[in-house]
């Protein structure tokens, strides 16, 4: 259960509405942009979700005590034009990370271009950006809180890790919430200021650092050792050609249905 009352009262949120069970938070959340019902941003969170999406042909798993949520905004409120928010992924990769470091102490975080925060090597939350028509954003995030990889798919035991297994202790969502909608809010702001310092943090955080990665650009591909993640939120990438600056894509490859 959240307290979407207070969520409204203390952050920047407009609208708040909590679902147990929903298909997909990002679906509810493209509901509401098209019916033009609440005022932004808007954020729809779920416990549970049947059908919960991730980047490209993915799914999500939203394992039982994990939190789910997409929150929907309006470019034009923070003074961006209604068009994609350039870096607005890993800007909330660094608001996840600020919110969930002070609660994991000693835990190693980090973002994993294009948009995933990892402690140590496994995954603790996943970021879907989409862009409506007409330009709202729907950030979508899947954070691994109180679930625990004990129920978690068996092809996911190696990859993912949670905040209740890494500390043995239940995280209160809402004040969980609390504090990232804050951090998000931040975020957003800094994103849209000419003189900000978050682009720096896109670097710092990079725990992807001397890996050899593949991008995958539709049916092309480049591979190179990772050189970090540049201000403008490019993954930098060593080729035998020299050095690449990768602006978007995947680090596996996607069908092309
Ligand atoms: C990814 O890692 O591929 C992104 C995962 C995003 C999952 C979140 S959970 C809340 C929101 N609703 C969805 O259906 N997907 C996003």
């Amino acid at each position: 259960m959240i307290d979407t009352k207070l969520l409204l009262n203390r952050t920047f949120l407009r609208h708040a509405e909590y679902h147990a069970l929903i298909d997909s938070t990002q679906t509810r959340a493209r509901k509401i942009a098209e019916a033009g019902e609440w005022p932004l941003p808007a954020l729809i969170v779920a416990d549970s979700q049947t059908a919960g999406r991730g980047r490209g042909s993915n799914r999500w798993w939203t394992g039982a005590g994990s939190v789910a949520f997409s929150l929907l905004i309006d470019p034009a409120d923070f003074g961006f034009p209604r068009q994609p928010i350039p870096r607005l992924s890993l800007a909330v990769g660094v608001a996840i990370i600020d919110t969930v470091a002070p609660r994991l102490s000693e835990h190693p975080l980090g973002l994993h271009w294009p948009n995933d925060v990892y402690v140590g090597s496994g995954k603790l939350a996943g970021i879907l950006v989409e862009v409506l028509p007409g330009g709202r954003h729907i950030v979508g995030v899947g954070l691994n809180s109180n679930n625990s990889l004990e129920t978690a798919p068996a092809d996911l035991q190696a990859t993912v890790a949670t905040m209740r297994d890494l500390t043995g202790r239940h995280h209160d969502h809402t004040e969980l919430l609390l504090d990232l909608m804050d951090n998000l809010h931040a975020a957003i702001v800094q994103l849209s200021e000419p003189m900000e310092s978050l682009g720096e943090r896109f670097g710092l955080l990079c725990r992807q650092q001397g890996e050899i990665l593949t991008v995958y650009q539709g049916d092309q591909k480049v591979t190179g050792r990772c050189a970090g993640v540049a201000v403008d939120g490019a993954l930098l990438l060593d080729t035998p050609e020299g050095r690449r600056e990768i602006y978007s894509g995947t680090l596996r490859p996607q069908p092309t249905w």
